[in-house]
């Protein structure tokens, strides 16, 4: 279909976008489409193997695919030392700046440097390959530097979001059995200090595993530090064991990387497993082919490291790529809405990847702020985490993009690991629509029986390809793997949102099906939110479900029964927000909470959370026959 075809609202890439892009569009679909596997070998190519793999796709065993059979690498050598070996050694790999004002910058050499001294700082601690490491900090660069020692050694790292709390410190170190716990003692946010290290005190007096907890001195308010288990992180950098060089641990393309958890439709949030090699190639191909990434680029993603886009796109990804990234402390807001466009304009930032969320939270301050800096050495933009409104999308595009930037509106997964729904640089844009599958993949939207659903139908997401930075597993759950992605429709991978295509063939993702709320673009499941609230004595039994919201995306909005004895009061209500931050952490938060007598229910005893969101939008809730009373 020629590009005039296309219906409603199409913004056009540049020429000078066009001809400057590594990818060059039609070859690449065309490539990938006529053999996949051939496209992800010869992607993979690209990579430093110490040994090839026999098959580029095994997949005898589904849903329990494997990629690059029998390759040997690292990920973190193809970070790091590959560079090294070339210019890149003298390249900025990160330019990191405080919320305070605190700057560095640390080159491909240095950070290899001291990747490798906290890699023999954990390896003098015993840390084994196979072994979980869980790391909880703020954006610091100690962060990136943690992920790769482990990964340079072949632990597993578990990074656990700045923004949690102690439950949901304490489920994730329980689930990993993890031995080392690397904290920071606290973190700038809004001109507050977060007490991490507090908040990682009380969670550890819940897990039994950790044996040592190392701690990145970052504020230096002072804090507690309990002898034959928390040790600073600078004072083992002193040590003569902390020496430049430490050899790489040879992993199996198969061998897991890290574990992220993330929330699922019901219990505790899941351990999504990825590993060293599939993870490797699908972030590396993504990255320099989307934000079409070059050597003089300066890369911003302002996600947090602690969430999927953080691993994929501000470590794995750009370093993979030899990029130079740019690492931010702190809130957009702090202190004045124009932070984030100060700093574009300070480093000359090229690239800016970020969430709807923090678009919205940007555009209430009026224009004034951005324009006030000079953000013309912007190319690209993205955005990623929930549909964008076209407003907003609009927004972006002319008053921080100048009309001349492409944006990225990438949809993909803590499981995906990599884009998956994306536009490339040549693609035509219309605003909130990630346009097609990336190449190669062969992605639907299905109804109730799993048939394709007819253009502007509305149906479930699926993807019926797999992908190299695919999730392998559920940590130590195989069988919650196989019965939450693929038991629903046979030999497709079940994303959890709804969609639409448009009449071009426009993917346009409409958002969750399941019991998982997107608040800023943040992914939480309503059970963790309900059992938080029930964790308090006060509460009997709680309901949790998602409204719109202006900025948020997404608000929770809860229902409590009180337990006998207990009196509703504006105070008790307050005493159970603080108590869900407390629990999981600041963005759990419920915007509301309603005490009620009853709750909507099935008669096998399921909260029918979608009658209470019908009822709080007014809207008929539907078939009500399984509802008990
Ligand atoms: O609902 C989709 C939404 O975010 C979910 C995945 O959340 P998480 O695993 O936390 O990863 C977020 C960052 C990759 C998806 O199921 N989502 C993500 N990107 C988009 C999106 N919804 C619409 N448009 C997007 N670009």
């Amino acid at each position: 279909m020629s590009e005039n075809e296309l219906s409603g609202e199409v913004y056009y890439p540049s020429k000078q976008i066009v001809k400057k892009a590594h990818a060059k569009c039609e070859k690449i679909y065309e490539e990938a489409s006529t053999n996949l596997e051939e496209f992800w070998a010869k992607e993979a190519k690209n990579l430093h193997w110490f040994k090839k793999w026999t098959k580029t796709l095994d997949d005898s065993n589904k849903p329990f695919y494997k990629w690059f059979v029998g390759g040997k690498t690292n990920i973190a050598y193809n970070c790091l030392d590959v560079h090294c070996e070339t210019f890149r050694r003298n390249k900025i790999a990160m330019i990191w700046e405080g919320e305070n004002g605190d700057l560095r910058a640390l080159s491909y050499f240095a950070m290899k440097r001291e990747t490798c001294r906290f890699a023999n700082v954990l390896k003098s601690l015993g840390v084994k390959k196979g072994d979980r490491v869980t790391i909880y900090m703020g954006r610091i660069p100690e962060l990136a530097i943690a992920m790769l020692a482990c990964a340079r050694i072949g632990a597993i790292h578990s990074v656990v979001y700045g923004g949690f709390s102690v439950e949901a410190l304490h489920e994730r170190l329980e689930d990993s059995q993890s031995k080392v716990l690397i904290v920071a003692d606290g973190a700038y946010q809004r001109g507050k200090i977060v007490e991490l290290k507090k908040i990682a005190d009380e969670a550890l007096q819940r897990a039994a595993t950790v044996e040592s907890v190392l701690v990145v001195k970052r504020t230096g308010h002072g804090v507690n530090m309990e002898a034959g288990r928390d040790m600073w992180y600078h004072e083992l950098m002193n040590l003569p064991i902390a020496n430049n060089s430490c050899s790489v641990e040879i992993m199996d393309a198969e061998d897991p990387l890290f574990l992220l958890y993330t929330s699922g439709t019901t219990g505790k949030p899941k351990a999504i497993l990825h590993t060293h090699g599939g993870y490797m190639v699908g972030t590396y191909t993504t990255l320099k082919y989307v934000f079409d990434i070059h050597e003089e680029d300066r890369y911003w993603c302002a996600a947090d490291p602690g969430w999927i886009t953080g691993h994929s796109y501000i470590v794995y990804g750009p370093m993979l790529n030899g990029a130079t990234s740019f690492l931010y402390e702190g809130a957009p807001t702090h202190p004045y809405p124009n932070r984030w466009w100060q700093m574009i304009e300070k480093y000359g930032i090229n690239i800016l990847y970020t969430a709807p969320t923090a678009i919205r939270g940007l555009m209430r301050y009026g224009d004034a702020w951005p324009n006030r800096h000079n953000l013309s050495s912007l190319r690209m933009l993205g955005t990623v985490g929930e549909p964008i409104n076209p407003e907003a999308w609009r927004w972006y595009h002319k008053v921080i993009g100048k009309e001349k930037c492409p944006i990225m509106d990438t949809w993909w997964q803590t499981e995906t690991g990599m884009f998956m729904i994306t536009p490339m640089p040549c693609t035509p844009l219309k605003p909130g629509s990630g346009t097609k599958p990336f190449p190669g993949l062969v992605m639907d939207i299905v109804d109730e029986d799993g048939n394709s659903v007819k253009p502007n139908e509305e149906g479930y997401l699926v993807i019926k390809t797999p992908w190299p930075a695919m999730l392998r597993t559920i940590y130590n759950d195989p069988d919650r793997y196989v019965n939450q992605y693929w038991s629903r429709f046979p030999g497709m991978y079940l994303t959890g949102d709804s969609a639409r295509r448009d009449e071009d063939g426009y993917f346009w993702v409409i958002g969750r099906v399941d019991d998982v709320i997107k608040v800023s673009g943040y992914r939480l499941g309503t059970a963790e939110i309900e059992s938080a609230l029930v964790s308090h004595p006060a509460v009997a039994e709680a309901a949790a479900i998602g409204l719109p919201h202006d900025v948020k995306g997404n608000a929770i909005h809860t229902y409590v029964i009180l337990r006998s004895g207990f009196v509703g009061s504006d105070k008790l209500i307050e005493e159970l927000r603080q108590h869900v931050g407390h629990e999981v952490g600041p963005i759990a938060k419920p915007e509301t909470i309603e005490i009620v007598d009853s709750l909507p229910k099935t008669r096998s005893g399921k909260i029918m959370r979608r009658v209470l969101k019908a009822k709080a939008l007014g809207h008929d809730p539907g078939n009500l026959s399984t509802l008990e009373e």
